[in-house]
């Protein structure tokens, strides 16, 4: 949740460490701060509450001197949001500071020990603890890092974790378990560290992702990687696919509409080299298991949260009806407490945007424990998720820095789209169908590029719509999660209150609520349930319901009935979720706007949510 930085070389570090943090903004926002060793070794630390704004101000006064620091953005887990919260965190010598992404479990037995020791703790963090340990561990040890690993044998829970000492200059040393945490390997005698590739990608493109139990040394000559069981590692250098630019808004106002309007191109790389028109099949590299391991799943277990959460539902449908495989799908943070039953031929499908996300993490560790192979669908290359599972597909979207998930989902989609093509022509899919499903696939970025000139269309329902207090999204079958899907965008950035339901649940309940004031989003396009959610806008129209309709192709049933028509191309039933979304993202981008919301950064959200 939080954004990590540091820098170690012949450069400045404070504007370097400030640019890092500006493009770490959207993982956590409610404090930030930065810590600098000046040439004659003393440790400078500047922080203030507030956006990264606030800092950029007190540093306009003067930014401490020195080639070696780190920084820090913040969204509060522990403690509140304010300047002393902030990190870095400083030993009671101001000798050592530290920064933190994650959670330290046991925060209050470790206080009552540095207590006893004479420890006085100035923040409410859980993070203050861990820097009072270093200075502990510092009396037994001459080495910065020899008392990073002596303090962390003592911790338990999640950190990413990052130090600097003016007892032990020129150095950065940091470790990783739980939270997300790289090295970029600059040229020219200048090193890295990252939450992700963005906070680098502008010095280099080289990275080494760190596994849980890594602790690293880095200096401007090179690194060194220990595992704190292992001991010395090596780990392997990959190429961040992303450019700068890649990461910036690209002339959009917000990330959030770049990223919708990025759906085209986005989805034809997640099917880039991966159709094969001739047998009506997939090609995914990523998926090691050979023909007869595929045959032997039996059961597919989707565990994600959110919008990914949402994709996995509609993979639910597809893999059943296409590929004829029992599937369930699992909230991570559910699947993760209970009692799992996988017997035999069970395969785990963990899907997540950034690789990062705690629950769904930890849903696939339980699933490895109990011996089920995982698979997973990522879009972060060498993120933990993607490193835990036993093969994957990656969606190739490229960085998404809106906190709503955008292109993720739709991308998500066609993944899932290309998996069960892939399984689906080895058991009972014909070479046609298969084929009538590649060819779709095919058309369907220049459907989507089609459907996003609804955009006028949108922000007109979206002033129109944009005071009511409360929607309902409906949809049937592969419409279903679409539903659950808008309702969620709606919320998350524009703060009114909606509901997803299976259209066919109005009548057990929700119908109560439809009055003129209940704006009701219909899922309505030509597929095999068409007739009946026509019947269900013909309900909620006759209690005086507003009603915005999405339907592909043409729908007179329609005419005097909803109130508003959006109209997407049509498609095979198990892609058109792909385009019956996108009215609903622009519309939920269009209501935030229109209610002067903070679209990228919504309160109370981050992009990646590290912790439980
Ligand atoms: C989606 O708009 C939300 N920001 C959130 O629900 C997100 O989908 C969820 O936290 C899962 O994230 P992941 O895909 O990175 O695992």
């Amino acid at each position: 949740m939080c954004g990590i930085v540091g820098y170690v070389g012949g450069k400045q570090a404070g504007p370097i460490l400030l640019e890092g943090l500006r493009r770490l903004e959207y993982r956590g926002y409610d404090s930030a701060g930065l810590a600098v060793i000046s040439p004659e070794g003393r440790l400078s630390t500047v922080k203030e509450a507030g956006k990264l704004s606030q800092l950029e101000a007190v540093l306009q006064e003067g930014m401490p001197p020195g080639t070696c620091g780190i920084a820090h953005t913040r969204w509060a887990t522990h403690g509140a949001p304010n300047r002393l919260n902030a990190h870095p965190h400083w030993s009671r010598d101001r000798d050592i500071a530290l920064i933190h992404n994650g959670i330290i479990e046991n925060a209050d037995v470790l206080r009552a020990k540095l207590s006893d020791l004479g420890y006085t703790f100035e923040t409410e963090t859980d993070t203050e603890t861990v820097v009072h340990l270093i200075d502990e561990a510092f009396r037994e040890n001459d080495t910065l890092d020899d008392a990073m690993l002596a303090a962390l044998e003592q911790v338990e829970g999640a950190y990413g974790i990052a130090v600097v000492s003016s007892r032990d200059p020129d150095k950065i040393v940091v470790a990783r378990r739980g939270s997300p945490l790289l090295i970029g390997i600059g040229k020219n005698g200048e090193n890295l560290i990252g939450s992700d590739a963005s906070a680098v990608i502008q010095h280099t493109k080289d990275v080494v992702y760190l596994d849980d139990g890594d602790c690293t040394v880095l200096t401007a000559e090179g690194y060194r990687v220990f595992h704190m069981e292992q001991g010395e590692v090596q780990r392997s250098v990959q190429k961040i696919e992303w450019d700068l630019e890649a990461a910036e808004k690209g002339g959009y106002e917000h990330f959030m509409l770049k990223e919708i309007s990025e759906q085209p191109e986005s989805l034809r790389n997640v099917m880039r080299g991966r159709l094969l028109e001739e047998t009506g099949d997939a090609r995914l590299g990523g998926i090691t298991l050979s023909d007869e391991e595929l045959a032997k799943i039996r059961r597919i277990i989707i565990t994600a949260c959110g919008t990914s959460w949402h994709a996995a539902l509609i993979g639910e449908y597809m893999l059943e009806e296409l590929a004829g495989i029992p599937v369930e799908v699992e909230y991570a943070s559910e699947f993760r407490y209970r009692s799992p039953v996988l017997e035999e031929g069970t395969l785990v499908l963990a899907i997540s945007q950034s690789g990062e996300t705690a629950d769904t993490l930890a849903a696939l560790e339980e699933a490895r424990a109990r011996g089920a192979s995982t698979m997973g669908i990522v879009n972060v290359v060498g993120s933990s998720i993607a490193r835990k599972t036993d093969f994957g597909i990656y969606l190739h979207a490229g960085p998404e820095i809106g906190v709503a998930s955008t292109k993720a989902f739709t991308s998500q989609i066609v993944a899932l789209a290309l998996f069960t093509l892939y399984l689906g022509r080895r058991r009972s899919l014909s070479i046609l169908q298969g084929r009538e499903l590649v060819a779709a696939l095919q058309k369907l970025p220049d459907q989507v590029a089609e459907t996003l000139e609804l955009g006028p269309v949108t922000r007109e329902l979206a002033a129109e719509y944009g005071d009511a207090q409360n929607f309902l999204y409906l949809g049937r079958g592969y419409q279903f999660p679409v539903a659950l899907e808008g309702a969620l965008k709606l919320k998350e950035v524009s703060y009114i209150h909606a509901e997803g339901y299976p259209a066919a649940e109005m009548k057990h309940g929700p119908i109560a609520l439809i009055d003129e004031n209940m704006p009701v989003v219909a899922l309505a396009p030509r597929d095999s349930v068409y007739s009946k959610i026509v019947s269900n806008i013909e309900e909620v129209a006759a209690r005086s319901g507003r009603i915005l309709a999405v339907v592909s192709g043409d729908a007179p049933e329609l005419i005097g009935k909803a109130d508003h028509v959006i109209q997407v191309p049509q498609t095979v039933p198990a892609l058109l979720p792909v385009l019956t979304t996108i009215p609903l993202q622009l519309l939920a981008y269009y209501a935030a706007i229109y209610r002067e919301r903070d679209v990228d950064q919504p309160r109370n959200l981050a992009k990646s949510v590290t912790v439980e």
